[in-house]
């Protein structure tokens, strides 16, 4: 059976905590209090929460600071917020759609609207789960074919967020790349398995089929707003700085900057991955390769901006391959 949504209730006073419980329990919400920032941070850190109602005015971390955190935080950004004010000005409304919150209610609150807004709201994020969920079986699907590459996606789905957030891109740019960075190799689904399997260097032949992965890639996402981000990304991910990439030999900022970030994390994370046709290197030796090249990767290949972010962040790279890579059978 679905459990029933889960609430995080932010108030600094037990008065309006109890007032919402006493109204969300019988619409079968569950509940959980938090009396102040650091204790709701506890609370989404311990259990999954599905909505956070959050008083704007509070001791130790005020209802802005939170949404912020949570909005910043990957494991918890995609919770919707909404901001209960009492102070029914304009600034703390800008101030809350600044940190990020959904919506906004000003108190004293009318309770039917609550409801209403909680359950709009809740849809909403169930129909945006839904559509992330499927971006990613849509990416799975394409493995099919391919030697197993593990956690390969996912992980090059959080490195990409890495740079993104390094290189000061916004908060929304960051998400889509996380999430429409694992359809970058999408249309090997198209490519013969005896090409994608081969032990050993391609001929040029089947590197030429090989190339094609990236315009199959653009043609299966197709051009729907919402996935404009994975489309780009599927096309150009094998575009290099220097104009010597595919399928358009794109060069320098004609790039776009999703995909010059993608390129790099690829790269990376196929070098750590053992494959068949090439020995896998330790962190230091993908590192080393990447920066320095080798006799198939040259450092003009990639953006210096997002080299410079690579460098930098290195370490955290070695972390999330780590975290993420599949445990040995
Ligand atoms: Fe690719």
């Amino acid at each position: 059976m679905k459990r029933s949504h889960r609430i995080l209730c932010v108030d600094d006073e037990d008065f309006n905590l109890d007032l919402l419980e006493a109204l969300l329990h019988p619409h079968g919400y569950e509940t959980m209090p938090a009396q102040n920032g650091r204790e709701a941070l506890a609370v989404l850190a311990s259990k999954p929460v599905d909505l956070v109602l959050l008083d704007v005015n509070m001791p130790v971390m005020n209802g802005h600071e939170l949404c912020r955190k949570i909005k910043s935080d990957p494991q918890l950004s995609h919770i919707p917020v909404i901001m209960i004010t009492s102070l029914d000005s304009k600034e703390n409304k800008m101030k809350g759609m600044e940190a990020g919150a959904e919506e906004f209610l000003s108190k004293p609150f009318d309770q039917a609207e609550l409801l209403l807004r909680i359950a709009n709201i809740l849809r909403s994020a169930e129909y945006e789960n839904a559509f992330e969920y499927l971006i990613l079986a849509l990416a799975r699907a394409a493995e099919a074919n391919d030697i197993d590459t593990g956690n390969h996606i996912l992980r090059v789905g959080e490195y990409a967020a890495l740079v993104a957030r390094e290189l000061n891109q916004s908060e929304k740019f960051t998400e889509l790349l996380r999430s429409q960075s694992t359809l970058h190799d999408v249309g090997k689904v198209h490519i013969p398995s005896h090409i994608l399997k081969k032990p050993g260097r391609l001929t040029d032949e089947e590197m030429e089929e090989m190339k094609k992965h990236t315009t199959f890639g653009a043609k299966i996402i197709g051009n729907h707003p919402r996935l404009e981000f994975g489309s780009r990304i599927a096309l150009c991910h094998h575009e290099r700085w220097d104009g010597t990439g595919y399928p358009n030999g794109l060069k320098g900022t004609e790039i776009p900057l999703e995909a010059r970030i993608v390129s790099i994390c690829d790269c990376y994370d196929a070098l750590r991955n053992s494959r068949v046709y090439k020995p896998n290197y330790n962190h230091d030796g993908a590192v080393d390769i990447i920066i320095k090249g080798d006799d198939r990767l040259k450092p003009e290949y990639f953006d210096p901006e997002v080299m410079a972010a690579f460098i930098k962040l290195a370490p955290r790279f070695e972390e999330l391959y780590q975290k993420m890579r599949e445990p040995e059978n």
